[in-house]
C-alpha cells in the first residue's frame, strides 16, 4: 500500500494461533479392514456380483443379530423407508407424523409417496420426537408415525407403539443411527414395526451405501417385490441352477436391491460390531467425563431403559456461558484440526419444506433452539487414545478461550 507515494506497511493484529494437532482428524471415516477388502475381491472373482447368496446371508445374519423375524437388504435406508411406506399403501391424501430433527431422507420419502409430512417438535433432552405432541397432531388423515432414533438413542417406543395401536396407525422406524441400540432390553429392529437401517459410509456398520428393512415376514415379502420392479422372482432365483426364466410384474416397483459386493462388506462389518461398539462406548465415556464439568458444555443424555448405539456424540453448547456461537465454535475446532459436523439442520428450515408448508424457524422451538447450539464430535472405533485427547483438549480450549 502507498500513502502520498510513500510505501507503508499495515500490520493486521492476529490472534495467536491455537495449539493444534498436526493432521486433520476426520469426522467419521469408514472402518474398512483387510477382511472387507478380501471379501470384496472374493465376490468380484465369483460368478455372482449383484443380489445373490451373500445378500441372502447378510439378511439372515443381520436378522439374527438384532433378533428380527426377517430382513430385506436394500441399497439405502432411504429405499427402506420409501419401500415401507409404499408397502403400507400410504399415498396422496394421507398424513405421516415425523420429526424435524432428522436428515431430509426421513421426510422426503413421505413426499415421494405423495403423502403430507406432519412435523412435531422433539423432547428437550434426547431430541427424539415427543410422543405427547404426536398424540396432538393425529387427524383422521394420519396413517403412520415415522420416529427417528436420533443419534442412536431409542425413541419412547412403548408409548409410540401403544398410541399407534389405539389410533389404528402404522409405525415405521427410522433406525439409520440405531445399530445396535436397545429399548427395554430389546434391539431396535426386533419388533414387528417396519424398521429401516442405514449402511452409509459414516454409519456404525457400512457397506459404502446400503440399508436393511426389518419387520414381519409377510410384510417383508410384499416389500421385497415392491423393492425390485414389482417382480415376483429376483435374478438370483431365475439364473441359479434350477431357476426358471419366467417372472411376473405384479406392480410398478422400485430398483432398490443390494449387491453381493455390498453384502460381502456388510457381513464382515456385522461380525465386528461388538468390538466397534466397545470402542465407541470408551470414547463416549472419555468425552462425557471431560466435558461434564465445563459450564459451557452439555454432554448427551442417556435415559434409563435404553442402550445407546452411539452413532453420534452430539455436544450442546450453553450459549449464555460463551461469547461465541456454534458456527464460530466449529471454526475454532477446525482451526485446531478437529473435524465436526451438525446433525441436523432441522427439516423445516430447508427451502422446500419451509416454502411448501410456510414454516417459521420457531415453528418447532425445541428443534430450532437446539440446532443453534449443537455440534457432533468425531466418534468412531478408529479413534486412538491420542485422538480422543486431542478432541478433548481442543473443545475445552475453545470453551475456555471464549467463556463469558
Ligand atoms: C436419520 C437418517 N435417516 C435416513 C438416512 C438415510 O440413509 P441412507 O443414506 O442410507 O439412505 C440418514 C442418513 O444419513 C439419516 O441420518
Amino acid at each position: 500500500m502507498t500513502a502520498g507515494g510513500v510505501p507503508t506497511t499495515v500490520t493486521i493484529p492476529r490472534a495467536p494461533a491455537p495449539a493444534r494437532r498436526r493432521t486433520f482428524l476426520t469426522f467419521a471415516p469408514p472402518q474398512i479392514g483387510q477382511a472387507e477388502i478380501d471379501a470384496v475381491v472374493d465376490t468380484l472373482k465369483s460368478a455372482w456380483i449383484t443380489t445373490g447368496p451373500k445378500t441372502r446371508a447378510f439378511e439372515r445374519e443381520f436378522a439374527a443379530f438384532v433378533g428380527a423375524q426377517g430382513a430385506l437388504a436394500l441399497n439405502s435406508c432411504t429405499a427402506g423407508l420409501h419401500t415401507a411406506l409404499a408397502t403400507l399403501g400410504i399415498g396422496p391424501g394421507d398424513e405421516v407424523i415425523t420429526t424435524p430433527m432428522t436428515f431430509c431422507a426421513s421426510v422426503n420419502v413421505i413426499e415421494h409417496v405423495g403423502a403430507r409430512p406432519v412435523l412435531v417438535d422433539v423432547e428437550p433432552d434426547t431430541l427424539n420426537i415427543d410422543p405427547e405432541r404426536i398424540a396432538a397432531a393425529i387427524t383422521p388423515r394420519t396413517r403412520a408415525i415415522l420416529p427417528v432414533h436420533y443419534a442412536g438413542h431409542p425413541v419412547e417406543l412403548d408409548v409410540i407403539t401403544t398410541l399407534a395401536r389405539v389410533r389404528g396407525l402404522a409405525v415405521v422406524e427410522d433406525a439409520a443411527h440405531a445399530i445396535p441400540a436397545r429399548f427395554k432390553g430389546r434391539f431396535i429392529g426386533a419388533g414387528p414395526n417396519p424398521t429401516a437401517f442405514s449402511f452409509y459410509a459414516t454409519k456404525n456398520l457400512t457397506t459404502a451405501e446400503g440399508g436393511m428393512l426389518t419387520g414381519e415376514p409377510a410384510f417383508l415379502e410384499q416389500a421385497r417385490t415392491i423393492s425390485l420392479h414389482g417382480m415376483n422372482r429376483d435374478a438370483w432365483k431365475r439364473y441359479d441352477q434350477g431357476g426358471s426364466w419366467h417372472y411376473d410384474v405384479l406392480l410398478p416397483g422400485f430398483k432398490y436391491n443390494m449387491t453381493d459386493i455390498q453384502a460381502a462388506i456388510g457381513l464382515c462389518q456385522l461380525r465386528r460390531q461388538d468390538v466397534f461398539q466397545r470402542r465407541r462406548r470408551e470414547v463416549v465415556a472419555r468425552y462425557t467425563a471431560a466435558f461434564g464439568a465445563d459450564p459451557a458444555l452439555e454432554p448427551p443424555v442417556v435415559r434409563p431403559d435404553v442402550e445407546h448405539a452411539w452413532h453420534l456424540y452430539v455436544l450442546r453448547l450453553r450459549l449464555d456461558a460463551l461469547r461465541i456461537g456454534r458456527d464460530r465454535f466449529i471454526e475454532e475446532l477446525t482451526a485446531r484440526n478437529i473435524g465436526t459436523s451438525v446433525h441436523f439442520i432441522p427439516v423445516h428450515l430447508h427451502p422446500y419444506y419451509r416454502d411448501k408448508y410456510g414454516y417459521a424457524p420457531e415453528a418447532f422451538p425445541v428443534a430450532y433452539g437446539n440446532y443453534l447450539r449443537l455440534l457432533s464430535l468425531p466418534l468412531h472405533p478408529g479413534l486412538s487414545d491420542r485422538d480422543i485427547d486431542d478432541v478433548i483438549e481442543a473443545v475445552l480450549d475453545v470453551a475456555r478461550t471464549h467463556r463469558r
